[in-house]
């Protein structure tokens, strides 16, 4: 009998000195993947694992040595599971980080957005007379009475200088938004010495109620040549190459004599209907032919206006307004579709 006690004694003491033991373990213990985990869980979790080893022995061991033994049982146990699940979950958020970029996937090209068709059509032009050895110019939208319409030979009188028309910033001296790109003419003038070649796109402001044919805010494409013995003749074969190179080769223009205070003579330019071929449509309202530009030979008083010398220098100018020509070659029946930033517009560009 007392031998018995004395095994079991051992036996019991034997467990506590295990358990302190795999606590000690369990603290220890490293796990870097998932095989790793596995043997974890197969040593100590499985069915033949240490903690189902310790359940089974407790049963053996002397009641009064229960309550002891088996919390240490359960520190172990929960110690165990406590690392199992949360070395688990570590290891699966490390693999969702790596799979998150798939660096040997195929790239998805990106959609790439385009230029606004008025900037596709600004670009256009410029570059058709940049071929004709035409430099870009630009100049300021805020402007004086001047540079919009003094030495662009505008009579005082001038309808366009009433407060109707133009958009003034200050009055006395006048301080205005440019009703035109004329103004970049004068200032080219002002400053370089001929001979001139110039193409000056912009931003224009006249006020105007806001419909589907006009806007206050529209943008221009002015030219300008001066040199000497430049001809009517000039201006009309360069306006023919451009009228061809912008809307197709069997585009045909015709020039009716107009007015403007700044050239004489002046005309406007109409080419033939790119739409229905000059047959007649609702763009051209049935008259085959579409109305894209004005010009003309660079007035003697602006010339001189500009410190140019008109015995000299004779020139020629054209301006044209690009909201225009774009309804023209896209058959775009609203000029607001410009300014709305509507994508399912923009898109067909
Ligand atoms: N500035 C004129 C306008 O806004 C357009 C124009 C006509 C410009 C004839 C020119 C020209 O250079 O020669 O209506």
């Amino acid at each position: 009998m007392s031998c018995i006690l004395i095994k079991e004694f051992n036996n019991h003491y034997k467990m506590k000195e295990a358990i302190y033991q795999h606590l000690k373990d369990v603290d220890s213990y490293t796990i870097n993947n998932s095989a790793e985990l596995e043997e974890f869980r197969l040593k100590y979790l499985s069915k033949k694992g240490i903690l189902q080893q310790l359940f089974e022995s407790f049963r053996t061991i002397p009641n009064e040595e229960k309550k002891e033994i088996g919390k240490l049982i359960n520190e172990l146990k929960q110690k165990v599971e406590g690392k199992f699940s949360e070395i688990q979950s570590k290891l699966e958020a490390d693999s969702t980080e790596n799979t998150a970029i798939d660096y040997t996937l195929t790239p998805v090209s990106m959609k790439l957005g385009t230029r606004h068709p008025l900037s596709q059509v600004r670009n256009e032009i410029t570059s058709i007379f940049k071929t004709l050895g035409f430099t870009i110019s630009e100049g300021p939208e805020i402007e004086d009475d001047w540079h919009v319409f003094s030495a662009l030979n505008f009579a005082e009188e001038h309808p366009a200088r009433d407060m109707q028309d133009t958009f003034f910033i200050e009055k006395n001296p006048d301080i205005l938004l440019r009703t035109h790109t004329s103004s970049v003419q004068i200032r080219a003038m002002e400053t370089q010495k001929p001979p001139l070649r110039i193409i000056m796109p912009g931003r224009v402001f006249r006020n105007e109620a806001i419909s589907y044919r006009a806007h206050c805010i529209f943008h221009q494409i002015e030219g300008l040549y001066i040199d000497k013995n430049v001809s009517f003749a000039d201006l009309k074969q360069t306006l023919l190459y451009f009228a061809k190179e912008l809307f197709g080769a069997d585009t045909k223009i015709r020039l009716r004599p107009s007015y403007f205070p700044f050239t004489e003579p002046s005309a406007e330019m109409d080419v033939s209907c790119s739409i229905c071929k000059g047959k007649g449509c609702n763009v051209c309202k049935h008259s085959g032919w579409l109305e894209i530009l004005g010009c003309g030979m660079v007035d003697p008083n602006v010339l001189a206006n500009c410190g140019i010398d008109p015995n000299v220098y004779t020139g020629y100018a054209f301006g044209m307004g690009i909201e225009r020509i774009t309804m023209l070659k896209y058959a775009v029946k609203d000029l607001r579709m410009y300014f709305e930033n509507d994508l399912r517009f923009l898109n067909q560009f």
